[in-house]
């Protein structure tokens, strides 16, 4: 069984995508293993309660720095013995030291077409802002591996939305959602399972 942990911080529906993959059978042999918030308010972790997935919170402010917050973090996530894990919406931004923890075995959904409208201070509906404000006519999503380049990492998936005269921040980030972040992510998570692709020089190649 592929063990997977998922990261979050807020409404989940990243996390609800891969559950509903697993119980569709569009993901198999997979089991979410944990998820994991920095926010006890997130919605995320009541949706993994529904599915009786065990939920773990460990909060920033309850350590004395961030280093201290991410040894908390390594310890907790490598108890588990995953084979993934997976940034779904979770708003902190990793540092090399993690991430070299868990090498090639983290992935992150970003909501738009990276390189554009991605790193630092771009997350959530600042993304959508940006793509509004710059007049784009298509934008879309990415699940990415990561590395302690903030967007940075080989890219996995990327699939694109069309954005409409009359869109809204709220109303790009649905869409962008339902058309291709729910998508991408689940057949991200199946390319890792299956073995169907490798880093080359730092880009993602399918294992032919
Ligand atoms: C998603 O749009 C995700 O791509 C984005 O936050 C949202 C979380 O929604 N992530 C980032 O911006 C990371 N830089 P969700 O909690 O409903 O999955």
């Amino acid at each position: 069984m592929f063990k997977i942990g998922v990261l979050v911080s807020g409404g989940g529906t990243n996390l609800q995508a891969i559950i509903d993959s697993i119980n569709t059978g569009v993901i198999k042999n997979a089991k979410i293993e944990t998820v994991v918030s920095n926010k006890e308010e997130a919605f995320a972790l009541v949706r993994a309660k529904n599915n009786n997935i065990d939920t773990k919170v460990i909060k920033i402010k309850d350590f004395e720095n961030k280093e201290l917050y991410e040894n908390a973090l390594i310890d907790y996530l490598k108890s588990k013995e995953l084979d993934l894990i997976v940034l779904a919406g979770f708003m902190v931004i990793l540092s090399e030291n993690f991430v070299n923890n868990f090498k090639n075995k983290i992935i992150n959904i970003h909501p738009s077409l990276i390189p554009a409208f991605s790193g630092a201070g771009y997350y959530g509906l600042k993304v959508h802002q940006g793509v509004l404000a710059r007049g784009c006519k298509i934008t879309g999503a990415t699940v990415h591996f990561v590395t302690e380049e903030a967007d940075g990492g080989p890219i996995i998936i990327q699939k694109e939305v069309f954005v409409k005269d009359d869109d809204t921040d709220e109303s790009l980030q649905k869409r962008v959602m339902e058309e291709a972040e729910w998508k991408i992510l689940p057949q991200a998570i199946n390319l890792i399972l299956n073995k169907e692709i490798e880093i080359v020089n730092n880009v993602v190649r399918r294992i032919c």
